[in-house]
């Protein structure tokens, strides 16, 4: 059995991030996404893997490598543009090699892997798998319909669903999708869609097997998705200290410190991570923090936000909060009068003040 990860698309529900990084690249529990879903693949002892990449291929391609650093190996195949999930799966035909494959979406997380997922589908050996959770917003995802345990119909980002099962974003298939998703049409928003692919191999009676996963399912669609995600990965920690922290500094609970990282005169009161080389002094860090390699972070105060790479944070002792701070951003106090905001930010950001 072959993978296909799903690293190309648009990304623009995560802006401003994702003007300048790729959406799979955006660390959850300072890891980036893609990393959990290639960790996932190889866990189900699937080696041969295939990135369809974007606008961003390079980036990608120099986080991930050869593959070689799980063990696997990695073929990345170049989309033109992101013209649909179903899409992906055709110009990948090549890679796949006639062999059943695993189609992963890059910046989607499984808590409990799917090793035995692929492993049900390999020895059932449905035409297609698909995987569903109950969600809360149906109307916002790939939506299917079941009657009797067997899918009748699916239907993308229905306006009245008349399920709660949303499409989670790992799917099974076998080489009878490729003449699916030639048979199918761009939908309204010019995207061929695996859900129209999917609901071509229902209608020719094909067998395509659904699986409600237990544990949670996340995407990184928007911030909040991400600062979830970020809580629920973090909530899996143990205690890990490799880094300092002085004599006048608290640690309570799964906190991870990486090395080289500095606590002085602190509270970290987990789950938490604070990356390497990062400086956190005289501050509170609290639960559900994700605080990347080299931040600085003084006489300040942030809890439940993820702090990319270089940030800086200084003197703010009114808590921050639910925020993801990109890399090399800068938030201090100024002294200088008179007293007000200044902001220098770019597109497409948002700031919350009281
Ligand atoms: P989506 O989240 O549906 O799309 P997107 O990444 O363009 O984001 P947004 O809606 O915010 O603009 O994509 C799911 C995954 O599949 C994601 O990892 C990107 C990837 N993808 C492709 O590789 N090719 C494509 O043509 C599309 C649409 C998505």
């Amino acid at each position: 059995m072959r993978g296909l990860i799903l690293s190309g698309g648009r990304g623009t529900r995560l802006r401003p991030l994702t003007f300048t990084n790729a959406k799979q690249l955006v660390p959850v529990a300072n890891k980036p996404v893609l990393f959990y879903g290639i960790e996932a693949l190889v866990a189900a002892g699937i080696m041969e893997i295939g990135i369809v990449v974007g606008d961003t291929r390079e980036e990608i391609r120099s986080a991930v490598g050869d593959g070689s650093h799980w063990g696997c190996r990695i073929t990345y195949i170049e989309q033109e543009a992101p013209l649909g999930l179903a899409h992906a799966v055709l110009i990948s035909e090549d890679f796949l090699k006639g062999e059943p494959f695993v189609m992963y979406l890059g910046d989607n997380l499984i808590k409990n892997g799917i090793t035995a997922l692929v492993d049900e589908f390999r020895v059932r050996r449905p035409n297609a798998q698909i995987l569903l959770a109950h969600v809360p917003n149906p109307s916002q995802f790939g939506v299917a319909e079941l009657e009797g345990g067997r899918i009748v119909k699916l239907v993308e980002k229905p306006r009245h669903p008349k399920s709660d099962l949303a499409l989670v974003g790992v799917y099974m298939f076998d080489p009878n999708i490729f003449p699916a998703v030639k048979a199918i049409s761009p939908s309204w928003r010019g995207e061929l869609e695996i859900t129209d692919a999917i609901q071509h191999l229902v209608d020719q009676g094909l067998i395509v097997e659904p699986h409600v996963v237990d544990g949670w399912w996340k995407d990184m669609g928007k911030v909040e998705d991400l600062l979830e995600a970020n809580r629920l990965v973090l909530e899996t920690f143990e205690q890990r200290i490799e880094g300092s922290v002085d004599a006048e500094s608290r640690i309570e609970g799964k906190v991870v410190i990486e090395k080289g990282a500095q606590v002085v005169a602190s509270v970290i009161r987990g789950p938490a991570i604070i990356g390497m080389n990062a400086q956190i002094s005289h501050s509170y860090v609290g639960p559900f923090s994700s605080i990347h390699n080299n931040v600085k972070i003084t006489d300040s105060e942030i809890e439940h936000s993820i702090v990319l790479e270089n940030a800086a944070i200084e003197s703010i002792n009114d808590r921050i909060e639910s925020s993801l701070i990109g890399r090399n951003a800068r938030i201090s106090k100024l002294s200088l009068k008179p007293r007000a905001w200044r902001f220098n930010i770019g597109d497409n950001s948002e700031i919350g003040v009281h």
